[in-house]
């Protein structure tokens, strides 16, 4: 494995972790890993415009940031290995974590985490803008507001956990994790992957039902047709979907 140089930026009370590398990553060096984590962000986001309850001094909100060269062809996997590598390290640690296609963190059918990935553009490279957010130590009171069922580690585990000390080892994890995806592509993962998630063959996945994973980690779905399509992005509108 290849050294990365590692910088942590740790900010107080912001917007958004993502917001803020995008904002400055002209001053953040491109062949390294800088990971900015936040105290709190006012207007933490998740997948699919959702918002991303972040309240201060309680979780872990962190963007990592690096570059690649364009094309990058591993991009469509960055969010799973993201999410894969968070699970390890959370697996290490005792806690019975599962995935939900394609890179929500859950403990007992619960979310406690999840991943978003932007990427800034220019002609020849990509910023990788990878955000993270992990509910360590929030309690069952603050999650009140969130309208899935979620959880934390604190509640999971009855203990409050270091979350310096989890920030390092995720990082450690993806930095080998992101080194075996550039030299051998998601294959590497995914019986691995796969063996986390929290579907089984048969379970009801979004009118249909789940069969498996596709080579490229997209998710089949056998519709009540007995047709099998298969999804890459869980945003996806699915336009194919035959009416319950
Ligand atoms: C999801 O919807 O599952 C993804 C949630 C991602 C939240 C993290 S918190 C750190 C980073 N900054 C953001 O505004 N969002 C991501």
């Amino acid at each position: 494995m290849t050294r990365v140089k590692t910088y942590f930026i740790s900010l107080d009370v912001i917007d958004s972790t993502n917001t803020w590398v995008k904002e400055h990553h002209d001053s953040l060096d491109p062949k390294s890993m800088t990971c900015v984590s936040a105290e709190g962000q006012l207007q933490g986001r998740g997948r699919g415009k959702k918002s991303w309850s972040s309240p201060v001094g309680k979780n872990l909100y962190v963007s990592l940031y690096t570059t690649r060269k364009a094309p990058y062809l591993h991009l469509p996997h960055l969010a799973q290995v993201l999410s894969f590598s968070c699970a390890q390290v959370l697996l290490k640690e005792g806690i019975p974590i599962q995935l939900k296609w394609p890179n929500d963190l859950m403990i007992r059918e619960k979310k406690c985490g999840g991943v978003l990935v932007e990427v800034i553009s220019s002609q020849e490279s990509l910023g990788l803008v990878l955000g993270l957010g992990l509910n360590v130590n929030m309690e069952e009171e603050e999650l009140k507001g969130i309208e899935i069922p979620a959880t934390s580690l604190k509640i999971e585990t009855g203990k409050v956990w270091d979350k310096q000390k989890l920030l390092e080892k995720i990082t450690e994890r993806f930095i080998a994790d992101l080194q075996l995806l550039d030299m051998q592509g998601f294959a590497a993962f995914l019986p691995h992957y796969e063996k986390m998630l929290i579907h089984r063959n048969g379970d009801p996945f979004r009118g249909g039902k789940y069969r498996g994973l596709s080579g490229e980690g997209g998710v089949l779905i056998e519709l009540t047709s007995g047709k099998i399509i298969t999804l890459f992005n869980a945003d996806e509108g699915r336009t194919d979907l035959e009416s319950p």
